[in-house]
């Protein structure tokens, strides 16, 4: 028995050298290790020992190699953590759902943590039959999952005037995509039977800032949902546990967390944040008022300031692109800045209103690039560069900044942003 065994170990032990042997020159030079220990043809430290039982991690985390796979916050943007903004870490992802604990997070008055049995939301105004409902009520209810993007309408909101920011995480990471477990609003609006000259909806959260929108009641009755899951498990408190407003397509602000009341009305209330904020100031000194719809966006998440080039050759382009008025039809990627374009490649399932993958592969030989994504949507819309957005938009605006972002890859493979038209 011990004859084959050992001609085994032996051809793999060569085998393994000479897979070393490539990977070393694959490394361009670089040296292997000094530390060793753990490397072909060694058995490794944890193939020598049994490892943790199970039951150890009752609720599971990422390996603990992954610690930079993780939400940041930008110290100087706001000026108290409790009304500010962590970023998604878009850089460090693929696929087009987001993990629950790198959604970022955006709140106006910190995180209500909400007993869900002293959950209410409460459904009034005009309608037959005002009512009350517990969590356990809202569960018992018909429910859908729909998997729809979120984007805060200031995300991109610093990059206006130039290029400022230095990571996508930071210029592009206040979006995130999961799939939502909850129920039709329209079913809970069928339950309390509106009034005739019903038209809009009152939607505020339970947190400190008590924060409130007015939605258009079509949009209401459309495909809003009253979610109480993401990705399957209940939300994460700093995602409005234990209910949230689900809001397809349209700016995260009305997203409301933490729901707790639907008022039915006749007219919108323009709130704080219909009025003096979440409001679009234009270059002849008026507003745009309810920009509800996000326009089409796209950006390359990999390579990017935080996700530098680290070798020559095969390349993978990678990003994610998204609409607030369908399905993304179409990527293309550009090497010169947008004086070429190319389609890529998407992958994976394209959703409605949700983000999409896309790939592009070349082969990079430390040439300067200037990368560029440029989405499409069903409705044939392109997104536009930052100089034709800035035609129509002027430069006071803080949200809804759909431009083209462009990322100057340099011959060392460092990555910076930059602008071009
Ligand atoms: N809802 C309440 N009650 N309070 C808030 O501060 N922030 C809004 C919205 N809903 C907010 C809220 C904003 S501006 C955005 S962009 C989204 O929630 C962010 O959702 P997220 O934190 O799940 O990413
Ligand atoms: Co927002």
């Amino acid at each position: 028995m011990t004859e084959p065994t050992d001609k085994t170990q032996a051809s793999r032990r060569r085998f393994l050298t000479g897979a070393a042997g490539l990977a070393a020159a694959s490394a361009s030079g670089r040296a292997l290790a000094d530390n060793a220990k753990n490397l072909p043809p060694n058995v490794a430290d944890w193939t020598r020992a049994l490892g943790e039982g199970v039951g150890q991690r009752a609720y599971g985390n990422p390996s603990k190699y992954e610690k930079d796979v993780a939400r940041r916050t930008v110290s100087w943007l706001t000026a108290t953590p409790e009304s500010s903004v962590s970023f998604t870490p878009l850089h460090t992802l693929d696929g087009i759902i987001t993990p629950n604990g790198l959604c970022f997070e955006r709140h106006h008055s910190g995180i209500a943590e909400i007993d869900p049995n002293d959950y209410r939301l409460m459904l009034h105004g005009l309608v037959d039959k005002p009512l009350l409902f517990t969590l356990e009520d809202l569960k018992r209810l018909p429910r859908v999952n729909r998997i729809h993007f979120l984007e805060c309408a200031a995300n991109s909101g610093m990059e206006w005037r130039g290029a400022q920011l230095n990571g996508v995480q930071y210029t592009h990471g206040m979006v995130h995509c999961v799939q939502y477990t909850g129920v039709p609003l329209k079913v809970l609006l069928e339950q309390a039977g509106l009034k005739s000259n019903a038209k809009w909806i009152l939607a505020e959260g339970g947190d400190a800032a008590a924060m409130n929108r007015s939605i258009p009641l079509a949009k209401a009755l459309d495909d809003c949902l009253v979610a109480y899951r993401m990705n399957g498990e209940m939300l994460r408190p700093e995602q409005g546990y234990p209910v949230r407003l689900v809001v397809p397509g349209w700016e995260g602000n009305v997203w409301v967390k933490w729901l707790r009341r639907l008022k039915v009305g006749d007219q919108p209330w323009y709130t704080r944040e219909e009025t003096s904020k979440y409001t679009d100031l234009l270059e002849n000194g008026k507003a745009r008022k309810f920009t509800f719809e996000m326009d089409a966006k796209s950006v390359i998440t990999s390579p990017s300031p935080q996700a530098p080039l680290k070798q020559k050759g095969f390349t993978v382009i990678s990003g994610l692109a998204w609409s607030g008025r369908g399905k993304i039809k179409r990527v293309d990627v550009s090497l010169d800045g947008g004086r070429n374009w190319r389609t890529a490649r998407i992958d994976g399932p394209v959703f409605d209103r949700a983000c999409v993958r896309f790939y592009f592969e070349t082969e990079w030989n430390g040439e300067p690039l200037l990368l560029q994504s440029r989405a499409m949507d069903e409705t044939g819309y392109v997104q536009p560069g930052k100089d034709a957005l800035r035609k129509i938009r002027g430069v006071n605006s803080i949200y809804h900044n759909n431009g083209i972002q462009t990322w100057a890859i340099k011959p060392d493979g460092e990555v910076e942003n930059v602008e071009v038209g």
